[in-house]
């Protein structure tokens, strides 16, 4: 009864910001993002008679008693559905780090509700495996599929998944993750969807978000690189105006985060192909073509307040592996 699977974290071109359902993570509006290459979870899982307590350890340590009791609730929603008592230990690696706005949640449920259905021998197709990494974390019901991925939002639990748009192979989009801080975030993403709707900008986002969807999958399918980009990163202000338009008001930006944001404008100008997008953080998101990565990877290093820049392109989809973490 043991499982391990590998998951990769995901960039949203448009982002999930607010729940219809907080309890069952059905969101306020769909999303579309591409899975990354890099920013992997490796999570082994095995139900055991041995054990009394479930024992959790993610990179080498037991994590906060919030981030465990997530983790237990999500073993016991897996444990119920297949009527199963057992107590489980769960090791989990990251080989990025965590709690910093590059999206741990989203590897890390995915990693975690694949490895749990497989030492559960649950049998489940990757769409259910989607449906049921959304209750761990919204983002994560993303990070079951590879490459180019919409959640549709649904209005109940069995409707609200993800699915692929295109694989990985269908467009290298390069993203060049500017790292401006490693601090743990002051305000976690749970919370901001709970205060999102405190924000009198909330109902104009929701308006623009279904045409956003549209292009930004459109754009998709015909590699359309400055219609995807200038969508994606008008679509990170509009979360950014909602956070720090909420009551209390959230500001995840830091100087560094507002000097990298300037300076894509001016590449841009200079006739590079970059746009940025930023999620519930203050690292910013470069995203680039194949024919820019190298020059932007070099300039965004020089850049004040850039501690390191991790270049990622799409990437594989949740995936079962054979060699167990313990
Ligand atoms: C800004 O998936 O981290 O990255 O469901 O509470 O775990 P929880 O939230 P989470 O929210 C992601 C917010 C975002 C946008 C996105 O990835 O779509």
């Amino acid at each position: 009864m043991k499982g391990t699977a590998v998951a990769r974290a995901n960039i949203a071109f448009i982002k999930y910001w607010g729940n219809l359902n907080d309890d069952l993570r059905l969101p306020m509006n769909g999303s579309i993002s591409m899975t990354l290459d890099r920013l992997r979870t490796v999570t082994t899982v095995e139900f055991s008679p041995a054990l009394t307590k479930d024992e959790i350890e993610v990179d080498g340590v037991e994590p906060s008693p919030g981030a465990k009791g997530r983790i237990v609730a999500h073993l016991d929603r897996l444990r119920s559905l297949v009527g199963e008592s057992l107590k489980a230990r769960v090791v989990s690696v990251n080989d990025f780090p965590t709690g910093v706005g590059l999206a741990s949640s989203a590897s890390g449920f995915a990693a975690l509700t694949l490895a749990a259905a497989a030492a559960l021998e649950m049998g489940l197709e990757d769409r259910e495996l989607s449906t049921l990494a959304r209750l761990g974390s919204g983002s994560a019901t993303r990070s079951i599929w590879g490459g180019y991925v919409e959640w549709v939002a649904g209005a109940k639990h069995e409707d609200s998944f993800a699915s692929q748009i295109a694989p990985p192979e269908h467009w290298e989009i390069c993203d060049c993750i500017a790292l401006v801080s490693t601090d743990t975030k002051e305000v976690a993403s749970s919370e901001g969807h709970r205060l999102a709707k405190s924000s009198p900008l909330y109902l104009a986002r929701l308006s623009q978000v279904k045409e956003d969807l549209d292009r930004v999958r459109e754009a998709i399918l015909t590699r359309d690189f400055e219609s995807l980009g200038s969508v994606a990163e008008r679509e990170a202000l509009s979360l950014h105006a909602i956070m720090m338009t909420s009551q209390p008001s959230l500001l995840y930006w830091t100087p560094a985060t507002v000097r990298v944001m300037k300076e894509v404008r001016n590449w841009r100008e200079e006739g590079h192909y970059v746009y940025f997008t930023i999620d519930a953080g203050p690292n910013v998101h470069l995203l680039t073509l194949p024919s820019c990565v190298e020059e932007i990877e070099r300039a965004l290093g020089k850049v004040e307040g850039v501690r390191q820049v991790i270049v990622c392109r799409p990437g594989q989809g949740a995936r079962l592996i054979e060699e167990h973490l313990f």
